[in-house]
């Protein structure tokens, strides 16, 4: 089934340069882009969409790091988008990232991991949500 997920350049990506080479890959392994920002998060705003870590014990350094510079989100869709991306940006933790994965290439440690991506269909209808609406969606 056709599905649509988020996926959000972090800070330590865009500082890099490396949004290019990170929209390449996803073309490339045939996520289709359907919205794109640029922009850097309020604090306010990096609380409300890490909400769900509010209770972590890194929660401070995660909306501090996110409101460090700029984030570019966008809306991928393909079959079976958000296993696919998951499974495509690797794990959370670059150290434990599969080889050529986005994390494992680009990423730095657990905080500075180039993506983030959504998590399962509820989290993801929340995060298009969060940055775009349906008319961005081409
Ligand atoms: P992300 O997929 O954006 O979702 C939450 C983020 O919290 C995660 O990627 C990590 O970058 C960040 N994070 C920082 N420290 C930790 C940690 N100890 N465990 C899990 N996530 C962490």
């Amino acid at each position: 089934m056709s599905q649509r997920t988020l996926l959000m350049v972090k800070p330590d990506a865009t500082k890099k340069g490396n949004t290019g080479e990170i929209i390449k890959r996803l073309e490339g392994a045939g996520f289709k882009l359907l919205a794109l920002r640029s922009l850097r998060l309020s604090k306010k705003e990096a609380q409300s969409f890490y909400g769900v870590h509010r209770e972590r014990p890194f929660f401070g350094e995660l909306v501090e790091y996110i409101t460090s510079g700029m984030v570019v989100p966008m809306v991928l869709e393909k079959e079976d988008a958000i296993a696919s991306l998951r499974e495509f940006i690797g794990a959370t933790n670059p150290a434990e990232a599969k080889a050529g994965s986005i994390r494992a290439d680009l990423g730095e440690d657990i905080q500075h991991n180039a993506v983030h991506s959504s998590d399962a269909a509820e989290t993801a209808v929340r995060e298009i949500g969060f940055f775009f609406t349906e008319k961005d969606l081409v």
